[in-house]
């Protein structure tokens, strides 16, 4: 939006100049329309967390193409994992001057003062996904995350854990994300007198972190029933390290993302359940909001709540989960496209 006023700006000023200096009233700069549509043309930064993980891959994909559909370009920054990295891309894109900036953040305390940065600079923010705390956002938009803990533990209800062991394996601790799917969970757990007997997290979302645990907990593992996985490349790990141990299928196991492996191990009966997050309804979304931000019109067409995240009260675009278990596969993954049936049924005859 600043670019574009800017333009107008310089585009009135050379013109004018050209009249004082020419008496023509006609300038071929200020004219010719692709030199317009150039300078005018929307530009998103979108800042990503890496893309080891299957989903945000889908989530760049359709965000690019639903920006370029409304007519803006998108910049891609892939951050690795690193904090310090992804704060540097904020800043570059701060001085690239871009219309709008859409952040997947690492570490959700950490980025307050890069925003910040942005906000001064006339530049708005989107938190995607995941939330950006004390930080004067524009938009957060992800889905329910403390729903996705509930409809996991309703599952392993639903399986009979009621009164059993369950071991927690989350995700990075400092995504936001990760302790409010655990409040879902853990109430659900204390609802049906399920014992957690021992909560863990993986730093970075690392997933052999969670086979490590499981290969250095026999005993606990041994005890439990379940093990909650705080996404599917979790579960993935943790059913290979149970297979080892000849538990795969005894222990319930969830995960979510709807990865293709986690519904053929749904199928397969290694895993419980997952939690389908339609990603191309959040990217879709958000870069409809990015746009109507970077040209200065407030967020519409969709409901916005509003969510605290620790200093500011920020709007919010809710999205529902949905859980997904070998009853429903058909029907939430493969009847919404997310993936073809014989894919997803690949090893069952
Ligand atoms: C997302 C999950 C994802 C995880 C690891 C979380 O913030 O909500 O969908 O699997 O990050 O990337």
């Amino acid at each position: 939006m600043r670019k574009i006023i800017r333009k107008i700006m310089s585009t009135f000023l050379v013109a004018a100049m050209l009249v004082a200096l020419s008496g023509c009233g006609r300038s071929e700069e200020a004219d010719d329309p692709s030199r317009e549509d150039e300078d005018s043309t929307i530009e998103i930064g979108m800042c990503f967390d890496s893309f080891v993980i299957e989903r945000w891959q889908r989530d760049r994909d359709i965000f690019v193409q639903a920006a370029k559909d409304l007519g803006a370009e998108v910049n891609v920054q892939n951050a690795n994992g690193d904090i310090e990295e992804q704060k540097k891309q904020i800043e570059y894109l701060i001085q690239k001057k871009v219309d709008a900036i859409v952040i997947v953040c690492i570490d959700s305390d950490s980025l307050a003062d890069s925003v910040a940065h942005a906000k001064a600079a006339g530049i708005p923010v989107i938190a995607y996904d995941r939330m950006i705390n004390n930080a004067d956002l524009d938009l957060y938009i992800s889905f329910d995350n403390e729903k996705v803990g509930t409809l996991m533990g309703e599952s392993m209800i639903d399986a009979g854990l009621a009164g059993g062991k369950v071991i927690i394996i989350g995700g990075s601790p400092k995504d936001n994300n990760v302790s409010l799917v655990e409040n879902g969970f853990t109430a659900v757990m204390e609802e049906n007198g399920v014992e957690i007997l021992d909560t863990t997290h993986c730093d970075g979302w690392r997933a052999e972190l969670a086979s490590e645990y499981v290969y250095g907990h026999t005993d606990l593992v041994e005890e439990c029933d379940a093990i909650m996985c705080g996404n599917d490349s979790l579960a993935g790990q943790v059913v290979s390290a149970l297979a080892v141990q000849m538990l795969a299928g005894k222990v319930l196991v969830t995960g979510q993302d709807a990865d293709l492996e986690a519904c053929q191990r749904i199928v397969e009966g290694t895993q419980l359940m997952t939690v389908y997050k339609p990603v191309e309804t959040l990217a879709r979304r958000a870069a409809l909001c990015a746009v109507q931000l970077a040209k200065g019109e407030s967020v519409t067409g969709y409901d916005v709540s509003g969510l605290s995240n620790g200093s500011y009260f920020v709007p919010y675009v809710r999205l529902e989960p949905v859980k997904v278990t070998r009853e429903n596969m058909d029907e939430a993954v493969i009847g919404s496209g997310f993936h073809m049936k014989e894919d997803v049924y690949i090893n069952v005859k």
